[in-house]
């Protein structure tokens, strides 16, 4: 699904300039694509140049602003903070970040290395951290902003093969709400969102069993599967006016998991 009449649309995001990690494809590319969809004018950063072209080239002719990619491995904090720089320069001062880019890959905590474990922080959360370092001072001084992390209900069920990602998802609860306190007083909101099962194309490719669909069936309260968008449309709801009131939050699309 996309937008459509039948969802919200936010007189609050249009126009506004907007930075989101990860954006080339599955959560993240739902997400680019609804803000500019909103009217907002976007920027995203990925290492994959090739399905950000690709999403550029859908919203051809349907959007207001055509966003913006700059490729950037957020794993490189230094590669990170010219990113954020570039899109500041084409877009004003950024006044949404979502921080959504991870990396799921499973692994056997046995054979875990300590730098293996280094890079799992690396690309699952040390970049939130300095996006809002980098970004925050521009929010400040243009009245204040919203910031929205991924994280994920893995660290809220049982969870095997994955520890670090797990950790990770975990801080970022964490991070969340000690940016809250620091940014509160400069009106910029920290607000994380954690997603249940949710069906993009990595996920269809590497984890999408028939066995792994039945337990999600069977877990839910909604017997449907989720998808990109109903993550994204949260995300435009903690990135809106609309959610003013609303900061040091998490919020859960699972579509209900026990
Ligand atoms: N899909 C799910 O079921 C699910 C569930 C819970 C939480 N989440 C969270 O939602 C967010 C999006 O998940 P997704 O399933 O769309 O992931 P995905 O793997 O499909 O997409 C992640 C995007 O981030 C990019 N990326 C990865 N490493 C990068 C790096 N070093 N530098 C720049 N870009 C990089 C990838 O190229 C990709 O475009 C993540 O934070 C994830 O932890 C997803």
């Amino acid at each position: 699904m996309t937008v459509s009449d039948q969802f919200a649309r936010y007189p609050s995001l249009r126009d506004k300039p907007v930075l989101i990690t990860g954006g080339a494809s599955g959560i993240g590319a739902a997400i680019v694509e609804e803000f500019a969809l909103q009217g907002a004018k976007v920027a995203f950063l990925d290492v994959a140049s090739g399905p950000a072209q690709e999403l550029i080239r859908s919203l051809d002719g349907r959007v207001e602003h055509e966003p913006l990619f700059v490729q950037c491995d957020v794993t490189d904090i230094g590669a990170l903070r010219s990113a954020t720089d570039a899109a500041q320069a084409r877009l004003g001062a950024v006044r949404v970040l979502v921080n959504n880019a991870a990396n799921d890959d499973r692994h056997d905590f046995e054979l875990v290395t300590p730098e293996y474990w280094d890079g799992r922080m690396n690309v699952n959360l040390r970049h939130h951290f300095f996006t809002i370092q980098a970004l925050s001072p521009g929010m400040s001084s243009a009245g204040g902003g919203s910031v929205i992390n991924m994280s994920s209900i893995a660290w809220m069920i049982p969870s095997t093969g994955i520890p670090a990602y797990v950790t990770a998802k975990a801080a970022i609860v964490g991070l969340t709400r000690a940016m809250a306190h620091e940014l509160g007083p400069s009106n910029i909101r920290v607000n994380c969102v954690l997603p249940g099962a949710v069906l993009t194309e990595r996920q269809r490719r590497l984890w999408w069993t028939p066995e792994y669909e039945a337990e999600i069936m069977n877990r839910q309260a909604l017997k449907r599967s989720l998808f990109a968008d109903d993550v994204a449309r949260m995300v435009l709801f903690l990135a809106a006016d609309d959610s003013w009131a609303i900061t040091n939050q998490s919020f859960i699309v699972d579509g209900g998991w026990v």
